[in-house]
């Protein structure tokens, strides 16, 4: 037998794109291939692409000018290597990229994974191969299962893709033009696909989409059931403990979404949902379908449905035409909210967008500026949620053995890293931590004997950092 083939695979950007090449390995390892995670003895290496920010082509190049090299210095030791570009920037520039990188063997996009094996074998005898398509096919219907040691290897958390693609046609984003419109995966499948991680040790499952709440797939019973009702399902599957989802748009936050959040103590109280702006002119420019007030009123449904639920989310500083006022709007928005963390970014033009179009660009230096300005509030609220924790009990799912020796690590609700001294025979279980300190971002504690957990207190037991809404 010829021994196995070394794949080596670099992922840059969101959630999906870890899982996606999660599901690339397993497809390959059908095929003989194992993952290295050396670049220096890989016989193929595949980049999973980001398209959704800055510089994202730029970085694919100069990644491929170094793997030239090691390409060359295989090349004279006899040895072939391949290359490969996958993700987002392979969708949107995939011929651009055949052209102006002759290193590479093959282009394939997001849809077209379950196609690598034999664009790898077209590419060994046509030279390369390119596939941008978007096929009807769903992909994750071909593209091989992990097998149980893959999955045990990768811990007690995973992602499972619901859904893929957007029609929210954001008119500063490239996701609709990469992925694709909006597709669901049936009921069926995810459930098959669950109940395979749960049997080999997963214990929390986050449900991942561009915008995963608009989820709407095929359900056993022929009708088309919504994200709150597959989250229903799911929490039904033995050994799954945490349900999470992510990303979410406030448009798309239906009744059963709430009632999700109200019913099941597994579906986590920690709720992604990126506003991108405070202004309503803004948001207008952005064609996010949302004001404002939508957006509180959405904020407000999920607290009445559980009072112990926290927010992220994302902005977006310096979108054209952004004034000193309307950026004021959004600070004033994160204060009111009060966010238990969130990412923010610079605009950044996407090619082929309507905003890439807008003429009154925000000069770098406000934009470097309102960032710092919008993240030193961010850090701030989220030190406060922090500390807010410290003295509490809060219940963990412990993951793995930290580096310091003798300590575990897992999360609490809230995705904050907690730490305590005790034996690996608690990763996968959920118990309860006094949490005594902070350091950094991670909480440090000792188990607790079993005492009311965060979800069952009563508000007033708890101590959040200030968040008030309403008008
Ligand atoms: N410029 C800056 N940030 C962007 N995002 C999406 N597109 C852009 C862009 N063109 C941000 C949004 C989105 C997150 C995933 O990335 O905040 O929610
Ligand atoms: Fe992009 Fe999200 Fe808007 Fe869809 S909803 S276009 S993924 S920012």
């Amino acid at each position: 037998m010829s021994p196995p083939r070394k794949l080596h695979i670099k992922s840059y950007g969101c959630q999906m794109n870890v899982y996606d090449a999660q599901r690339m390995v397993d497809t390959l390892a059908a095929e003989g291939f194992v993952e290295t995670a050396s670049v220096d003895d890989a016989d193929l290496v595949i980049l999973n692409t980001c398209h959704i920010r800055e510089k994202a082509s730029e970085k694919v190049y100069s990644e491929l000018g170094r793997l030239r090299v090691v390409k060359d210095e295989a090349a004279r030791l006899g040895r072939h290597v391949s290359i490969a570009v996958a993700g987002c920037v392979a969708q949107a520039e995939g011929s651009e990229i055949i052209r102006r990188a002759p290193v590479v063997d093959v282009v394939v996009g997001p849809q077209s994974y379950h196609h690598l094996p034999q664009l790898l074998a077209r590419a060994r005898s046509h030279g390369r191969a390119l596939e941008t398509e978007f096929p009807v096919e769903d992909k994750f219907g071909f593209l091989a299962p992990p097998q149980p040691d893959a999955i045990r290897a990768r811990g007690i958390s995973s992602f499972v893709t619901v859904q893929e693609g957007c029609d929210k046609f954001c008119t500063f984003c490239v996701v609709p033009y990469t992925r694709g419109t909006e597709v669901s995966r049936p009921v069926a499948r995810i459930v098959d696909d669950v109940l395979r991680l749960a049997d080999n040790g997963v214990r929390e499952i986050t449900l991942i989409g561009q915008n995963v709440n608009a989820y709407h797939g095929e359900g056993p019973d022929g009708r088309t059931w919504s994200l709150g009702t597959l989250l229903h399902r799911l929490a039904e599957i033995p050994g799954i403990v945490r349900l999470r989802y992510s990303t979410s748009h406030p448009r798309d936050v239906d009744e059963t979404l709430i009632a999700a959040h109200r019913d099941l103590p597994a579906l986590m109280p920690f709720v992604h949902l990126p506003v991108q702006s405070g202004s309503n002119r803004v948001l207008a420019a952005m064609n996010r379908k949302h004001t404002v007030d939508d957006y509180r009123r959405v904020i407000d449904r999920f607290r009445a449905a559980r009072q112990d639920i926290a927010f992220s989310s994302d902005f977006i500083v310096g979108f054209p035409g952004e004034t000193e006022e309307d950026f004021s709007a959004t600070l004033a928005l994160v204060t009111q909210i009060g966010y238990a963390g969130a990412y923010s970014f610079k605009y950044s033009p996407r090619p082929g967008t309507p905003a890439a179009d807008m003429r009154e660009m925000v000069t770098a230096a406000d934009m470097d500026e309102r960032l710092v300005r919008l993240q030193e509030l961010i850090d701030s609220q989220q030190s406060a949620f922090n500390v807010a924790t410290i003295g509490n009990t809060v219940d963990v799912l412990f993951e793995r053995a930290a580096r310091n020796p003798g300590q575990i690590v897992g999360r609490t609700a809230y995705l904050q890293p907690a730490h305590v001294m005790a034996s690996t025979d608690i990763i996968g279980r959920v118990l309860p931590v006094r949490i005594d300190s902070l350091e950094r971002y991670s909480l440090l504690g000792e188990l607790a004997a079993p005492q009311p957990t965060l979800s069952q207190m009563t508000p007033s037991q708890m101590t959040f950092p200030p968040m008030t809404t309403g008008a």
